[in-house]
């Protein structure tokens, strides 16, 4: 089919262009035929155009154009005019203007789509993955993808300016545990045998620290077979970094370098640095969370002190048991009904609390049902300590130490939405959390496992603690959270055969099991492994909080579903006899 290449884009003419003739391409948005004039929004990715049909401009052209539905695909030809008076759209870059058409090619027809290809769309996103070619159209996903390609180009030339080095590293390597699930590729070559997909390029970077690529980055796809959520995909992709000859400071140093550099880009606001600080205990403590929202405050207070001679006996059997009491003033919250209360109750014990102490604050005193169980003086003290006053309503949580904190850090999420603290348009806040343990001890296995993964350095003021509390180790380790995000975490890693070793049997791990997991790094390492750390970013979580984005599927072009499914193409999907027999697969 013959059509004529485009002189303008569908959103590039404008009252200069009046009087010229031009050629536009692209899809039939909306369609108006007021009997004698036809009227189509004419769109492409740069914006949109009216163009007009009218028998006296060109009598063929009105004709064809009755035929013209929504997406069909066509190509316009000519005039740009003023658009008649009291027609103008403001609203719209090129409103000033419209073309009248004397010459109209259709492209290609259009099946009619399954739902408008406009931002406010009340679909559900199941069909929308479906038709993800349609859903892309939409000017909102657009405004995403192309944010996410402007951040790419900042990403990568941010890092270029700064020395760094981008490499790339193998998708298909071998299986090492680092955390999740690994996705695994049959081998058809070596019968019996496995690559796996790189959960990130942990190891491969930490190997070109070995080779002298002193500063490295890679903007990375990263595969983990782990319960999808709202932030978390099966791939998805990393900005991943490594320095050697560096510590926590060199490394936060081009990190923060980049933030300022993205939110200024993005956000046009002046980042301020250093970007604060937080221990992952404070920050436990505090917020209950290892990746507070400090958009607004609502702190949590710790009241072990105060109830440390409590006749109440749950207090006292917890802290006995080193657990914790924990607490959180909800301002003027006082009045809340006993039903509201139930549903809260009920909120922190689908997490796993044993109940949801609350309290009035009263001008004559605290109201509760527990509140008999506690000493006048219990009472006055923790009035004091949080600072209430008449017509708050307190919370207590009490429990073992990191689970009542953290059912409590979702309480603070739930008021907080509740009492509508984070208003649209709060400035974004950034934060560094430091110091995470270096272990976490898994109850069902009965054993250590690392935290971030086994080539995190322990602070080298807590290494004795590896063979007498390994709890107590505290990790060079940091992640960088944005809004209550975990957009970024690394760690200073080990480089000496020596720690590493005391690492593994921390974790359990045999000699001959490490051989044969990590032997090939731990050989590396044999050959002059330099100091090094690094950092990853997850980029589509960084793009969604700048895109103002609540899921991340949102700033990727083709996500899956929670469940992994990709509904356009319909994988994972049934493969031929002849392809398992050829991998030497058995389906079962
Ligand atoms: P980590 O596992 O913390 O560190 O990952 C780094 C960042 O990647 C993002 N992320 C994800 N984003 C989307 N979907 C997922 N399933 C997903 N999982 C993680 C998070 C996270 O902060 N190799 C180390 C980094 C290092 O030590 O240098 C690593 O991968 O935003």
């Amino acid at each position: 089919m013959k059509f004529k290449r485009r002189t303008h884009t569908c959103g590039e003419l404008r009252e200069k262009n009046i009087g010229e003739r031009v050629v536009l391409n692209g899809w039939v948005d909306t369609r108006r035929d007021l009997g004698g004039v036809i009227f189509i929004d004419l769109r492409d990715r740069y914006g949109i155009t009216q163009v007009v049909f009218e028998p006296a401009f060109d009598k063929e052209a009105h004709e064809l154009a009755k035929k013209l539905r929504s997406e069909f695909v066509v190509s316009v030809e000519g005039e740009v005019r003023h658009r008649p008076e009291d027609t103008e759209n403001p609203n719209l870059p090129t409103g000033m203007v419209d073309v009248k058409v004397d010459k109209l090619i259709i492209l290609n027809e259009a099946k009619t789509p399954p739902f408008q290809i406009k931002d406010e769309i009340d679909v559900n996103e199941d069909l929308r993955l479906k038709y993800r070619y349609l859903d892309l159209r939409r000017s909102r996903m657009q405004k995403n993808l192309l944010l996410r390609h402007r951040v790419y180009q900042i990403v990568r030339e941010y890092f270029d300016r700064n020395n760094f080095i981008e490499i790339e590293t193998p998708m298909l390597m071998k299986s090492t545990p680092e955390g999740a699930r690994d996705f695994l590729v049959p081998s058809r070559v070596h019968k019996g045998k496995f690559y796996a997909l790189p959960q990130s390029p942990q190891t491969y970077k930490q190997i070109l620290m070995v080779s002298g690529y002193d500063r490295y980055f890679q903007i990375t796809k990263c595969f983990r077979d782990e319960d999808l959520r709202a932030d978390r995909q099966p791939e998805f992709t990393q900005i991943d970094v490594e320095m050697s000859f560096v510590d926590v400071e060199d490394i936060f140093e081009v990190v923060e370098g980049l933030m300022k550099q993205l939110f200024e880009e993005v956000w046009n606001i002046e980042l301020k640095t250093p970007i604060p600080r937080l221990s992952f205990d404070d920050a436990m403590e505090k917020y209950g969370s290892d990746k507070p929202d400090l958009r607004f405050g609502l702190e949590m207070v710790t009241l072990n002190e105060i109830f440390d001679n409590s006749e109440f006996r749950v207090f006292r059997d917890i802290l006995a048991n080193k657990g914790i009491i924990t607490s959180l003033l909800a301002k003027g919250c006082g009045d809340y009904t006993r039903n509201q209360l139930d549903v809260l109750t009920d909120f922190v014990k689908k997490l796993g609390a044993g109940g949801l102490i609350w309290m009035r604050v009263k001008e004559d005193g605290l109201e509760a049902p527990v509140a008999k169980f506690f000493s006048d003086s219990e009472k006055e003290n923790l009035v004091k300590k949080i600072n209430a006053e008449p017509g708050d309503l307190l919370f207590i949580i009490s429990g073992p130490r990191l689970k009542a904190l953290s059912i409590m850090g979702s309480l603070r999420l739930e008021m907080a939405r509740r009492l509508d603290l984070i208003k649209e348009g709060a400035s974004p806040k950034l934060l560094w959390v430091t110091d995470f343990p270096l272990l976490e001890w898994d109850e069902e296995a009965g054993r250590f496992y690392a935290m971030h993964h086994p080539f995190t350095s322990p602070k080298l003021e807590d290494v004795d603690f590896l063979d007498s509390d390994p709890s107590k180790v505290r990790a060079r380790a940091y992640d960088l959270v944005l809004n209550g995000n975990e957009i970024a975490g690394g760690s200073i890693r080990i480089h000496t055969a020596e720690l590493q070793s005391k690492m593994f049997k921390a974790l359990g791990i045999s000699k001959e099991e490490a051989e044969e997991k990590f032997g090939f790094l731990m050989n590396a390492f044999k050959f002059g492994a330099p100091p090094h750390g690094g950092i990853a970013f997850g980029f589509d979580r960084m793009v969604m909080l700048f895109a103002g984005e609540k899921s991340i599927r949102d700033v990727m072009a083709f996500p899956k579903t929670t469940s992994g499914l990709s509904l356009m193409d319909n994988s994972p999907s049934d493969v031929s006899e002849e392809q398992l027999r050829e991998l030497h697969i058995k389906i079962r």
